[in-house]
């Protein structure tokens, strides 16, 4: 007999984020976040062995503020929820070794989360009344879809990057103008300042489906910049870094609003580090309320990864039933299709 509101600490660390969170039923009682960021970005990239060791040295006294913040003591959990995958291995494994530790100390259930479904479960935290079936665009380092949500626990993928995810197009084009990692927030900064004026392709617009492809996007900000550099023309970054926004997340706009209609669903919502991108959430405001559709976005810091969504989806997963064994073991890659 499980009960409807359980207290479930959640715990991430797949990439470069160590966090920890407490949710009773929806309600977020804290939400922790240890980054490494910082140290990654003198390297251009997240070192896997790094986010390692960094995960190791804080992983304890961040579960330990989260449990305080909420003011909670760990013997009151009636579950431990923790990212399985998909994400580098060595990182996933400090967090998913935490957590199978204080599960079986404590006694309770272990719930193996997957975390692209953990961005999609970020929605829940922002309003206790959403319930499927709802579209979610989904915009990460890793993964871009859309994505129609039948319950709680069943997705189908309408459609999706054929390439490159969006914020790896990000990653690269800001890499391109010499800005630092992670590139997403230095473009959307730029952008700023600078007009949508360079001519990019805009990508399988109007083939009715939901596929699309980034690759080609960032081979022509490639070749604007190197030709312009080449004749030793003057050009402005901000210009590229606005006009590469626009191209790059006006088609995510229009295919989200486009599976909302086709499936007959009144509610969109959105997950994934883009998301906190402002251009992205104006946009998709907009849109939504021009077609009479209801959007959720989650806050800017469950965009990103965090422990939050993973105790969100956790719960989702608890009122399944849905419980992992000791033994289970993190994946470095889990396919889209099968979320
Ligand atoms: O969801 P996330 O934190 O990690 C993954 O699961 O991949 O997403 C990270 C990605 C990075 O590629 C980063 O550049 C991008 O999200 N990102 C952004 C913004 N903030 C983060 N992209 C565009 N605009 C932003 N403000
Ligand atoms: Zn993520």
């Amino acid at each position: 007999m499980h009960m409807k509101n359980p207290l479930i600490l959640g715990i991430e660390s797949s990439c470069d984020e160590t966090a920890a969170a407490v949710i009773r039923g929806r309600v977020l009682l804290s939400d922790e976040i240890a980054s490494s960021s910082s140290v990654q970005a003198k390297f251009g990239g997240v070192v896997p062995e790094i986010a390692s060791r960094e995960h190791l040295s804080v992983v304890d006294g961040v579960v330990a503020r989260a449990l305080k913040h909420a003011g909670v003591q760990k013997e009151e959990l009636d579950a431990v929820a923790v990212t399985y995958g998909a994400g580098l291995l060595g990182a996933l494994l400090v967090g998913l070794s935490f957590a199978k530790g204080f599960a079986y100390g404590l006694g309770i259930p272990l719930i193996g989360v997957n975390h692209i479904r953990g961005h999609l479960a970020a929605a829940y935290l922002e309003d206790e009344a959403l319930a499927p079936p709802f579209i979610t665009l989904l915009a990460s380092g890793g993964h871009t879809a859309i994505i129609y949500t039948k319950s709680e626990t069943e997705f189908e993928v309408l459609g999706g990057t054929l390439d490159d995810a969006a914020g790896e197009a990000f990653d690269k084009v800001a890499r391109i103008l010499s800005l630092p990692y992670p590139g997403g927030p230095h473009i959307e900064a730029l952008a700023r300042n600078g007009k949508n004026v360079v001519p990019l392709p805009r990508m399988l617009k109007g083939n009715g489906g939901y596929d699309f492809s980034y690759s080609g996007l960032k081979t022509a900000v490639l070749n604007y910049c190197h030709t312009k550099e080449q004749r030793g023309e003057e050009f402005e970054k901000a210009d590229v870094a606005a006009s590469f926004q626009s191209a790059a997340l006006d088609i995510l706009v229009q295919k989200t609003v486009e599976g909302a209609l086709e499936r007959r669903v009144k509610t969109v919502t959105a997950g994934g580090g883009v998301v906190a991108n402002g251009y992205l959430r104006e946009r998709l405001q907009a849109a939504c309320k021009q077609a009479g559709l209801k959007l959720i976005l989650p806050e800017k810091r469950h965009c990103t990864d965090n422990a939050a969504m993973i105790a969100a989806e956790g719960l989702l997963q608890y009122r399944a039933g849905n419980f992992a064994p000791l033994s289970l073991n993190a994946e470095a890659s889990i396919p889209l299709r099968s979320v």
